[in-house]
C-alpha cells in the first residue's frame, strides 16, 4: 500500500537538511532524512544563476543520498527575508478576511504588494472578548526571493509544492499545543525567535547574530583561524573551566546580545499584544548545541530552556532514532515543512 509522503527541505546559510514523513493516521513516521554542510550562502542570498545550478546540484545529491521518494518538497524562506505580522480585525468571515487582506495589505507591510507574495491564517476567533475580533497572522515575502528558491529547486530536480517561513514550520515541529511558549532557532547566520500560543505562530523575530558571530568572536578574541575558532566554539562552548573561561568570555556577551533580543520580543508580545508570559523557552538549531548553552540562556533569560527535539511528534524506530539524536537540533524546521497539510 501507498501511504502519503511529504518532504521538507531547509536550506540553511551553513547546513541543508530534508526530511520525509509519512501519513500514518493522524500522525507521521519518519521515512527519509539527511542533512549536508556546505559552503553556504549568505544572508540577502543574492546568489547568481551559476550559484543556484551548483546549489542545486548540491540538493539533489542530498535527496538522492537519503533515499527520499518524492520530487515533491516543502521549502522555507528564510526568516530574516520574511516580514510577519499578526492584525486584528473585527468578526469577518473567512472571505471578507481574504478580500481584506487583500486589498490592505500595503498598509501593514513594507514591501509593495507587487513585489510581494502574501499569505494569511486566521489565528484565532475571539468571539467574546470586547470587541470580539479575529487575529490573523500575515506573511509577507519579496516574490523575487521566493522565486530564486523555487529555481534552485528545480535545479535540483525537484518541485516545491509550497513555500512558507522557517518559524511556521518550527511552530509546527515544536511547539506544545496547549501552552504559550517561546521558541528559538539559534542556526548560522541568524535567531529567529518565535512565540507560539496553543500551538500557533503568534509573534516572530529574526536577529542577525548567531553561530558565525560566535565564530568570529572566538577567532578574532584569541587571533586564531576561523576553523580553530569553530573548534573551540563546539569543544569549549560556554564552559568556564577549559582554557581558563577565556572561550567563555567571548561568547558570553555575543549570547547576552540574542538574550536581550529575545526579552525584548516577550516584553513587545506582552504590552503590544496583549499576550500571556511565556512558560518555557525551547531552543533548536545547530548553535543550541554550544557547550552549556542551556544553562547560561536560562541565566541570561531567566526563563527555563529546554532543548527541543523535532521528531517527539513523529514516529521514529529505535535504531534510527538513536543515529538521529545528536542531529536533531538541525531538523526542527524542514521536520515542521514535512508536517505540512
Ligand atoms: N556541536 C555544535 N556545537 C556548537 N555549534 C555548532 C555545533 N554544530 C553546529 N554548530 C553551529 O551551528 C551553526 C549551523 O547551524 P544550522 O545548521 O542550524 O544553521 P543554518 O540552518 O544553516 O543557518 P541559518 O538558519 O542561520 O540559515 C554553525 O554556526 C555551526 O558552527
Ligand atoms: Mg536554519
Amino acid at each position: 500500500m501507498c501511504t502519503p509522503a511529504m518532504t521538507g527541505l531547509d536550506i540553511g546559510s551553513k547546513t541543508i537538511k530534508i526530511v520525509e514523513l509519512e501519513k500514518e493516521g493522524e500522525g507521521f513516521s519518519l521515512s527519509a532524512s539527511g542533512i549536508v554542510g556546505y559552503s553556504g550562502i549568505t544572508v540577502d542570498r543574492m546568489i547568481d544563476e551559476k550559484e543556484m545550478a551548483s546549489l542545486g546540484q548540491i540538493i539533489k545529491k542530498l535527496h538522492k543520498e537519503a533515499g527520499v521518494s518524492s520530487g515533491d518538497v516543502v521549502i522555507s524562506i528564510p526568516e530574516p527575508l520574511v516580514f510577519t505580522r499578526t492584525i486584528k480585525f473585527p468578526l469577518l468571515t473567512d472571505a471578507e478576511i481574504a478580500s481584506a487582506v487583500k486589498w490592505e495589505s500595503e498598509q501593514y507591510i513594507p514591501i509593495p504588494v507587487a513585489e510581494a507574495v502574501i499569505q494569511h491564517t486566521v489565528l484565532a476567533r475571539n468571539e467574546k472578548s470586547s470587541p470580539p475580533e479575529v487575529l490573523v497572522l500575515l506573511v509577507a515575502a519579496p516574490r523575487a526571493i521566493v522565486e530564486k528558491y523555487i529555481k534552485v529547486v528545480q535545479f535540483a530536480g525537484l518541485n516545491a509544492v509550497a513555500v512558507e517561513t522557517e518559524l511556521l514550520a518550527l511552530t509546527r515541529s515544536l511547539a506544545p499545543p496547549e501552552r504559550t511558549v517561546l521558541l528559538v532557532d539559534l542556526g548560522g547566520s541568524s535567531t529567529n525567535i518565535a512565540i507560539a500560543k496553543q500551538g500557533l505562530l503568534a509573534f516572530s523575530r529574526s536577529v542577525a547574530i548567531a553561530g558565525d558571530a560566535f565564530t568570529r568572536a572566538v577567532s578574532q578574541g584569541l587571533g586564531v583561524t576561523a576553523e580553530q575558532a569553530e573548534e573551540y566554539k563546539k569543544t569549549y562552548g560556554l564552559t568556564s573551566v577549559q582554557l581558563e573561561g577565556k572561550v567563555k568570555g567571548i561568547l558570553d556577551p555575543v549570547l547576552a546580545l540574542v538574550a536581550d533580543e529575545i526579552k525584548k520580543a516577550v516584553s513587545y508580545y506582552l504590552t503590544e499584544e496583549k499576550g500571556e508570559t511565556p512558560d518555557a523557552l525551547i531552543i533548536t538549531g545547530g548553535t543550541s548545541a554550544v557547550p552549556e548553552m542551556i544553562s547560561t540562556m536560562t541565566k541570561l533569560t531567566g526563563i527555563e530552556v529546554l532543548a527541543g527535539n523535532p521528531f517527539s511528534k513523529i514516529k521514529v524506530d529505535t535504531g534510527t532514532a538513536q543515529k538521529l539524536a545528536p542531529y536533531a537540533p538541525l531538523y526542527s524546521v524542514a521536520v515542521g515543512l514535512a508536517m505540512r497539510d
